[in-house]
């Protein structure tokens, strides 16, 4: 089992609390065990293969070129009239795959179960949070591939490198002001916590995946933790 103090080593979780968590932006750089890590959440082969089993898709979400955000479940991933046999969450494949060549990007979301290795680092984020955890893979086929503009997020982030290169611009503290921002350039194994409230933005600078792991904390009333199996269970 892979625990939280094993994912953001060599710093401490010590280290973490005091001067990271929701305080500050960290980068965990890459060592050789969270690139083994990282490096095998997902190949290229798996990414192509979900999404064109667009009937076991749990949420997919685009960026088209122009930044607009499109949502399978706002129904607006669809260019042409649907198959009357569709099912409610519905996106057209064709339609993604000509946004994918021409440089937009994917997210896949509710994919913290998609393989077993995303599966076990939201499943120790989770356990130290005592929260709730979801991933969202960002994906993008070519250099400078569209993307959100700066925002601000609701929960704390963890980003998971897994494949290619990305910037990053993130602002150095709660008052987000314009200048006041580190750049960062991340690869596989690198690790980058953005404490929710700290506004930031991504650069795809290759193709790549990169997973953010959004972590919603237990409030102290909201009595026993309740989360996703993660357990692995073994048909062959
Ligand atoms: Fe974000």
């Amino acid at each position: 089992m892979l625990d939280f103090a094993d994912l953001i080593a060599p710093m401490t979780v010590v280290e973490f609390e005091e001067k990271h968590r929701g305080k500050a932006f960290a980068v965990f750089p890459r060592t050789e065990a969270r690139t083994e890590l990282f490096d095998n959440i997902i190949d290229w082969q798996q990414f192509s293969s979900y999404i064109n089993n667009d009937r076991a898709t749990a949420g997919m979400q685009a960026i088209t070129l122009d930044g607009r955000k499109l949502c399978m479940e706002q129904g607006n991933l669809e260019r042409e009239s649907r198959p009357n046999w569709s099912r409610k969450d519905y996106y057209e494949k064709k339609y993604l795959h000509d946004l994918w060549t021409q440089g937009g990007s994917l997210i896949l979301t509710k994919a913290s179960l998609l393989t077993p290795r995303i599966s076990m680092i939201a499943g120790a984020i989770e356990r130290y949070y005592m929260g709730a955890a979801d991933a969202h893979f960002y994906c993008s086929g070519v250099s400078n591939a569209s993307t959100f503009s700066a925002h601000i997020d609701y929960d704390d982030n963890f980003l998971v490198h897994a494949q290619g290169d990305v910037s990053w611009e993130v602002h150095n503290s709660f008052e987000n002001d314009d200048g006041d921002s580190t750049s960062l350039d991340l690869t596989v194994g690198d690790l980058l916590y953005i404490p929710k409230g700290i506004k930031h933005r991504a650069i795809p600078k290759t193709k790549r995946i990169s997973i953010s792991v959004p972590v919603a904390e237990r409030r102290p009333n909201e009595g026993s933790l309740k989360t996703q199996d993660r357990e692995y269970y073994d048909f062959t």
